[in-house]
């Protein structure tokens, strides 16, 4: 209850205990009188403990009964820990199973036993919502694999493994915007539906009215011009440095690539930066490499038994990598010197390392591992590899641009940037020879109107949580997955 009332903002009464104000607020809702209803992490944290009745409401994870008592373990999802209600035969527990959810009034006490400190003396309990656990996808006691519980969507936020993941999500999200607000960045929000294609890859969803009216088939495009879901916010991003030198956004981007592989997704979120007055790479890579340290160290300070959940069983050994990434600078690599590395390993590789080709997903990894398993920078890629707005390095005709990729262990590449022209002859040479001449008008304006040197990066959000928790396929670090392309909840 105390979140509706806080977000009421609600004063306290006079005198109040100063329980309530330590996050126990007055229940004024649902006819629960004066008794304080109270999170489930608040209930565990002790600081309830007393005579006072309290509310306590969720959904049972365990059911035990003894002789006499019956101890039900409750979890709201403001915990990783469930709180632990003690039931005695008189109170009507009919009905109530693993998964249902209920609500209990009772006393909370320090707990006898040596897993919790807290737990609850019920007067009352009340089912809610019944369950049948005999159908429920999950049973009791049993550690289901993240492959398995990828099969039910709907429910899988009912784990403790994916409710610690959702957990990790949010305070990561909280950790990125806190990072870009200390450090007095602007946030934009950026179009979802653009006519823009950033990266000049093709891979667009298009966005069309779904309803084919004649008349609507007559304006063959909704919004004048082919409108496509964003594929990268840096173009607009670049439009607002001009005018506010350090910007950011952090939102839902669409690809439609092959989203098939473990770390591929047809619809992911992208953290992205872009800043002005910035000569050299190094500006852009410092920000990636704080960007990785601050929200990493923030998350495992906030939520550590929920990491330590993925670390103990989903990727033992990734405490001490992560410890690695923090504890080391970043290294860096020209990509000439990463292409000469690969070349010179005994690796047999699938795709053949060439100057000029792609890093592939196998090089990457290779990369990292040679540098110890610290995150690697690979920068200045070949003129033809990187998109028409890579800053071009003028050492030899068409040979290098200003382009980093951030290539993380156990993923690959998790940050892609780099500076952007701001010359505009040479501007206009490159979208010429990409057959843009005319379509990025408005950004070439942008190059006559107080030009400066800028750059920027994007980090994908998703891969970044799948680094830090060890987690191999990238479906299990979002909210909803999708087992194939034609299927959708
Ligand atoms: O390297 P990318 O394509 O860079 C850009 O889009 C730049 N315009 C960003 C910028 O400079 N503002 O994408 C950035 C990152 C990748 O390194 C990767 O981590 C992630 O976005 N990413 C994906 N993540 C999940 N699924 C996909 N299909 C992804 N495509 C890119
Ligand atoms: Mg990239």
């Amino acid at each position: 209850m105390w979140g509706r009332s806080r977000l009421l903002g609600l004063p306290l009464p006079r005198g109040a205990p100063a329980i309530w104000r330590k996050g126990v607020s007055l229940c004024l809702f649902n006819g629960c009188s004066s008794d304080s209803r109270l999170r489930v992490v608040e209930a565990l944290s002790g600081a309830a403990v007393g005579e006072r009745e309290v509310q306590v409401q969720g959904w049972v994870r365990a059911i035990r009964a003894q002789k006499e008592i019956t101890f039900l373990n409750i979890n709201d999802g403001s915990s990783l820990q469930s709180l632990q209600i003690v039931a005695h035969p008189n109170l009507d527990i009919r009905g109530i199973t693993f998964g249902s959810a209920v609500e209990i009034w009772g006393k909370l006490v320090q707990s006898p036993h040596k897993k919790q400190s807290t737990e609850l003396l019920a007067d009352k309990i009340r089912l809610v919502g019944a369950c049948n656990p005999v159908a429920l996808p999950f049973k009791i006691k049993e550690r289901h694999s993240l492959e398995y519980i990828r099969q039910f969507p709907h429910l899988r936020c009912k784990t403790n493994i994916f409710s610690s993941l959702l957990r990790i999500r949010s305070e990561a999200s909280a950790a990125v915007h806190s990072f870009f607000k200390d450090n007095e960045f602007v946030h934009i929000h950026t179009p979802i539906i653009t006519s823009n294609d950033c990266e000049g890859a093709g891979e667009l969803f298009k966005v069309e009215p779904a309803s084919k009216t004649a008349e609507k088939q007559k304006n063959a495009n909704f919004f004048d011009v082919p409108s496509f879901l964003t594929v990268s916010g840096q173009l607009h991003l670049e439009v607002m440095m001009g005018a506010f030198t350090q910007v950011y956004t952090f939102g839902p981007t669409f690809r439609a690539e092959n989203s098939q592989t473990r770390r591929h997704l047809a619809e992911f979120y992208m953290v992205e930066a872009e800043l002005a007055f910035t000569e050299s790479l190094k500006d852009i890579m410092e920000v990636m490499e704080n960007l990785f340290k601050t929200a990493t160290s923030c998350i495992l300070s906030k939520c550590p038994g929920d990491i330590e959940l993925f670390h103990k069983y989903v990727a033992p050994g990734q405490k001490g990598r992560v410890e690695q990434m923090l504890k080391n600078s970043f290294h860096v690599l020209s990509y000439t010197e990463a292409i000469d590395i690969l070349q010179r390993s005994m690796e047999t590789f699938t795709f053949e390392p060439k100057w000029g080709c792609d890093l592939q997903t196998e090089h990457e990894n290779y990369l990292v591992e040679h540098c110890g398993n610290i995150p690697v920078f690979v920068v200045n890629y070949p003129y033809d590899i990187k998109p028409f707005y890579a800053r071009d390095n003028q050492d030899g005709p068409r040979h290098t641009v200003a382009a980093v990729d951030l290539l993380v262990p156990g993923i690959g590449e998790l940050c892609g940037g780099s500076l952007r022209e701001e010359r505009l002859d040479l501007l206009q040479s490159r979208l010429k020879q990409h057959g843009l001449k005319d379509t990025y008008k408005w950004y070439e304006e942008l190059r006559q109107f107080g030009s400066v040197p800028h750059g920027g990066f994007g980090l994908g959000f998703e891969r970044y949580l799948q680094c830090i928790l060890g987690v191999e396929n990238i479906k299990d670090v979002i909210p909803f997955p999708r087992f194939s392309h034609s299927c959708l909840l």
